[in-house]
């Protein structure tokens, strides 16, 4: 029996139920996390939760109930309760403004919050991994506010069924004529031998993965320069990878049906890569 955490209880799925007035179906507000559990263990824990707090804080979400030491042990007993301690899994989280009659200012003050955790099992794909993936591009149309991780998702939603149907894995998305991110990934790039990404701002999530593969990038001695890459130097980009918690590091071998380099995961790419898998999976 799958069991999931809503509003402080554990209880089978089937039996959690959200108010059809939850302002998170009706108007997309709320914020939410997906983290990566590995053998029980949840990965950068500390960092998604300060990511949650900030998202929380930007919608101006009271944080009470969602508080990182009692996610932390709704998402720990939900890895054991379903039995999912042993292999790889996923906690998916969302804090909603709650139910209240339909307006677009905020509800009374007082109003509960909804929150809600399920874990699932979660299995890497390693041909995606190891050979690597297609992606397309695609115009960034999504809000200003990109670094607040809110459900509202229908530009990434757009942007990933585009890539599907043309066989692709991932959108790579640009704004103003510079590539900011994934759909649903951070991109990094290797322009005339350099590493670059797009710079932490209101136009890209600030994913874990990216904060982790910084963190490795300075152990094994690989410089990155946080600068913008104009869409029409693609074609002289010799790497692409995308990264994010469900992703890791993938390869990005082909954009819009051109090759990236010599079309297969390049050496830059494969050393961080491994770093972080190493990170991932240590013990
Ligand atoms: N997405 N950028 C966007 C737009 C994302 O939606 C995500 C993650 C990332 C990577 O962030 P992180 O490394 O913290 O996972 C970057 C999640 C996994 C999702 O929506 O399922």
């Amino acid at each position: 029996m799958t069991t999931v955490y809503l509003n402080g209880r554990h209880l089978p799925k089937e039996q959690a139920l959200i108010p059809v007035e939850d302002r998170g179906f009706i108007f997309g507000d709320g914020i939410y996390e997906v983290v990566r559990v590995v053998e029980g263990r949840i990965f950068a824990w500390d960092a998604h939760a300060a990511r949650m707090a900030n998202g929380l804080a930007g919608l101006r979400i009271d944080a009470t109930g969602a508080d990182s030491a009692t996610l932390r042990a709704a998402c720990e007993r939900l890895i054991a309760d379903n039995g999912l301690a042993g292999g790889e899994a996923t906690v998916y989280l969302q804090v909603s403004r709650g139910a209240a009659p339909r307006t677009h200012h905020f509800p009374p003050a007082g109003t509960p919050t909804t929150v809600y955790a399920a874990a699932s099992p979660f299995k890497v794909n390693p041909a995606l991994r190891t050979q690597g993936a297609r992606a397309i591009t695609q115009p960034d149309i999504r809000w200003a506010r990109c670094d607040l991780k809110t459900v509202n998702l229908l530009g990434p939603v757009l942007a990933r069924q585009a890539a599907v149907e043309q066989g692709a894995y991932e959108a790579l998305l640009h704004r103003d004529g510079m590539l900011t991110e994934g759909a649903a990934t951070n991109a990094f790039f290797v322009l005339d031998g350099v590493l670059r990404t797009y710079p932490l701002s209101h136009y890209i999530l600030p994913g874990i993965t990216r904060q982790v593969i910084m963190d490795v990038l300075g152990a094994i001695g690989i410089g990155c320069d946080e600068r913008p890459v104009p869409l029409v130097d693609l074609p002289r980009v010799s790497e692409v990878f995308v990264c994010g918690t469900t992703t890791d590091v993938t390869p990005v071998v082909a954009v819009d049906g051109r090759a990236v380099g010599a079309g297969t995961p390049g050496p830059v790419t494969l050393r961080i890569k491994e770093a972080f898998e190493q990170r991932l999976y240590a013990k």
